[in-house]
């Protein structure tokens, strides 16, 4: 089956500082295809990029080299019209669904609002069209007058799904959307997410930290580290024989760590190393099992089964 999208060597450099003119590599030469139904799962700490790949998807940053390609063809191909609709069908829920939720409407208004910003009329009437959606994300109908503020923080969520489902998206981009979450409402909304992929077929790529989220849920996995994915596979291989050594470092600290630990353990600690630039391998700095030539060698990709890692190991 061909992929539904293709990410094909994406760099993206930002500026450092205004007045700075050096700039910071935060993707580095990425690849990786999402496949029609399928979850890619996508983890490593904070800083790594995983937003940056998000907001690439979405449109809302180019990459500098590299391309996207949806469908086959390459973004910057298709006129306006065609690119509008294509971006039609990538849609988005972020990890604190409050702020991404107007808090002075109705969240009838919430659901509908896509629609009505791209002039589409429900044939079955706006009220019925958001009942529905509401219904299917397990919120009553009775949510439909509350503001934000009215709901919890697990049904801020489902509104916000509901909301990015309400133009029928082929791919979903779920950016950390469980971690303001409690532990038991995480578990209500991934269950969600994989049963929207069951019964509609659509594709998720979905962000976390805590890679033991992704058991049960993603079909495969991807890891990043300073901008590169490391590792890519099968959710068992990678999660049960992974590969990569920053992968089997990623594992150790998971499960369980909440978001709050993160912030402290040593992840977050040894993230301020620098990571190195040029031809060697940029977890150089870190890695327990370095041999001479990731000094001066860019490691090669590697092949396992249907996945790939980047080591020289
Ligand atoms: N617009 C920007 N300008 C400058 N630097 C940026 C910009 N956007 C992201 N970065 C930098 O790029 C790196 C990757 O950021 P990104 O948000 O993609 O990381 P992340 O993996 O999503 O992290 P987190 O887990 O904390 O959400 C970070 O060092 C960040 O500071
Ligand atoms: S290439 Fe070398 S430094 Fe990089 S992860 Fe593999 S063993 Fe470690
Ligand atoms: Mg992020």
């Amino acid at each position: 089956m061909p992929p539904l999208l293709t990410v094909s060597k994406c760099t993206k450099r930002f500026q450092v500082s205004s007045g700075n003119r050096s700039m910071f590599t935060a993707v580095q030469n990425v690849s990786f295809d999402i496949f029609p139904g399928e979850i890619l799962g996508l983890a490593g700490e904070s800083g790594s990029g995983k937003t940056t790949i998000s907001r690439l998807l979405l449109g809302l940053e180019q990459p500098d080299e590299g391309e996207i390609r949806y469908k086959g063809v390459a973004f910057t191909s298709l006129n306006r019209g065609d690119q509008q609709q294509s971006r039609r069908e990538i849609q988005a829920v972020f990890q604190d669904p409050l702020a991404s939720l107007n808090p002075v409407m109705r969240v009838s208004k919430i659901v509908a609002e896509p629609l009505k910003i791209q002039g589409i009329r429900a044939t079955e009437g706006t009220d019925t069209f958001v009942k529905k959606l509401l219904e299917s994300v397990g919120l009553s109908g009775a949510c439909m007058k509350k503001r934000p503020d009215q709901l919890s923080g697990g049904e801020q969520q489902r509104v916000c799904i509901a909301r990015a489902l309400a133009l029928r998206p082929r791919l979903l981009i779920a950016d950390e959307p469980v971690s303001a979450l409690d532990a038991e409402l995480r578990g209500g909304i991934l269950a969600l997410l994989r049963e929207f992929r069951d019964k509609s077929g659509i594709s998720i790529l979905l962000i976390a930290h805590d890679l033991s989220l992704f058991r049960g849920i993603a079909n495969r996995v991807a890891i990043m580290y300073a901008g590169e994915v490391v590792e890519i596979g099968k959710t068992d291989d990678v999660l049960s024989r992974p590969r990569h050594p920053y992968t089997k470092e990623l594992l150790q600290a998971s499960p369980p760590y909440r978001i709050e630990d993160l912030r402290n353990n040593m992840l977050m600690k040894r993230e301020k190393r620098e990571v190195p630039e040029g031809n060697r391998c940029r977890y150089l700095s870190r890695c327990p099992r370095a041999v001479e030539c990731c000094l001066n060698e860019i490691p090669p990709e590697r092949k396992r089964g249907s996945g790939v890692y980047r080591c020289h190991l």
